[in-house]
């Protein structure tokens, strides 16, 4: 993995993180990102539970940082101009209240900022799903998740896994993320979505080798 694109085991405070994200997702966004691994509206008090039950690699919950430096001096400076995406009118604050929001997330400084996460989950000896893939919305369309999840696999493979597995829906752009790195789909059910919608759930998985 390339040093400047670090991937680590989520802490508390990227935990926290990650819930303000996902609780203003609604029900079929929800579901879309992480099918029936959380009721809507998620708790944190949920997430921790996950994250408690994932500790022992290579189960996790994984996230993505930028380069590090970007924790000494605020989001704002990283944030590509023009990027103006979902919640874009709260980056100034962020950036102006930085320091205090650091010292409210503990355990932040000097990873860096949280571009995205995924989920590890074991199933078999050597064989793990892949789940609740996310890149947070202003950093999308960026090639953020194609590098995370290569990031991904190459722990993975080091933690002694040779096989994933994920599900996605059809409908889900990201079906051709998970198609270009090489997974295959592996069969499809029909499902309904929490807005009544029916949609094919796609099974995939990808041998690491
Ligand atoms: C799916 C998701 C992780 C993609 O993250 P991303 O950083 O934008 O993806 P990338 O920039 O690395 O894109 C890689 C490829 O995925 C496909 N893709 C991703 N988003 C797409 C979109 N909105 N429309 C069309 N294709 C898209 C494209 O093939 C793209 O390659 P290209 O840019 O060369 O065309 C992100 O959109 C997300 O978090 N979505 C909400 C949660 C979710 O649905 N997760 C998947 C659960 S299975």
């Amino acid at each position: 993995m390339p040093s400047h694109l670090p991937l680590k085991r989520a802490n508390c405070a990227d935990l926290k993180l990650i819930h303000s994200f996902w609780k203003a997702l609604s029900p079929t966004e929800l579901y879309m990102l992480s099918g029936t691994l959380y009721a809507h509206p998620l708790r944190l008090k949920q997430l921790r539970q996950d994250f408690r039950a994932l500790q022992d690699p290579p189960e996790g919950i994984y996230c993505f940082y930028d380069s590090g430096q970007l924790s000494e001096s605020g989001p704002q400076e990283i944030i590509p101009t023009g990027q103006a995406g979902p919640g874009g009118w709260k980056r100034p604050l962020v950036s102006r209240f930085w320091p205090l929001w650091r010292l409210s997330h503990p355990g932040s400084e000097g990873r860096g900022n949280v571009l995205g996460c995924f989920q590890i989950r074991k199933r078999e000896a050597s064989t793990a799903m892949l789940a609740a893939v996310f890149i947070r919305p202003e950093y999308r369309r960026m090639g953020h998740a194609r590098m995370m999840l290569k990031a991904g696999f190459h722990e993975a493979r080091r933690l002694g896994l040779s096989r994933l597995q994920l599900n996605v829906f059809s409908s889900n752009p990201a079906i051709d993320l998970y198609l270009s790195l090489g997974f295959r789909r592996a069969g499809s059910k029909k499902v309904q979505l929490p807005d009544g919608r029916t949609v094919i759930k796609v099974f995939m998985q990808i041998d690491l080798g």
